[in-house]
């Protein structure tokens, strides 16, 4: 069975109560469920981790070779400054797709520049947990091109 791995990072484990008027009432364990019911419907298998520290995110990347068809993550603060995790995205060919909850791009300019979607396949934003719902479709998509 193809698996994806789920990253989440910093600060997303307090969706729910953090800023509900940018993010939302959605938790995250919410988010997971919503992606666990998809992808039973797709016969994939999901490993789903919410991380606050860039070095353990950028490990998990880089042992991703192998184990896992793609990749979906929302970098949450690390979009706009990880150099690190964007290297690691491009240092394995495992196909990545990236999300946020909010539109990036209707708020501060600072949020504007992803580091991330250069090196993604593509980017969904601006939709709450449906931005999950269609990454992972795209990352199922794209799973099934690779082993
Ligand atoms: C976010 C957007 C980021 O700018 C922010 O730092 C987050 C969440 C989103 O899902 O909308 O933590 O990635």
């Amino acid at each position: 069975m193809k698996k994806i791995l789920v990253i989440h990072g910093p600060n997303l484990n307090l969706l729910g109560a953090r800023e509900v008027d940018v993010y939302g009432k959605v938790t995250l364990k919410e988010i997971n469920e919503n992606l666990k019911r998809l992808a039973q419907r797709h016969k994939v298998n999901l490993r789903i981790i919410q991380s606050n520290h860039e070095g353990e995110i950028v490990e998990l990347i880089g042992k991703s070779k192998g184990k896992f068809s793609a990749i979906l993550i929302n970098p949450a603060a690390y979009t706009h400054t990880s150099v690190a995790i964007r290297d690691a995205i491009s240092s394995v060919p495992v196909p990545c797709v990236e999300v946020h909850l909010s539109n990036i791009y209707q708020r501060e300019e600072f949020r504007h520049t992803s580091l991330i979607a250069p090196v993604s396949k593509g980017q969904v934003c601006g939709f709450g947990l449906m931005s999950y719902i269609l990454g992972l479709e795209a990352a199922i998509a794209l799973s099934k091109n690779k082993t």
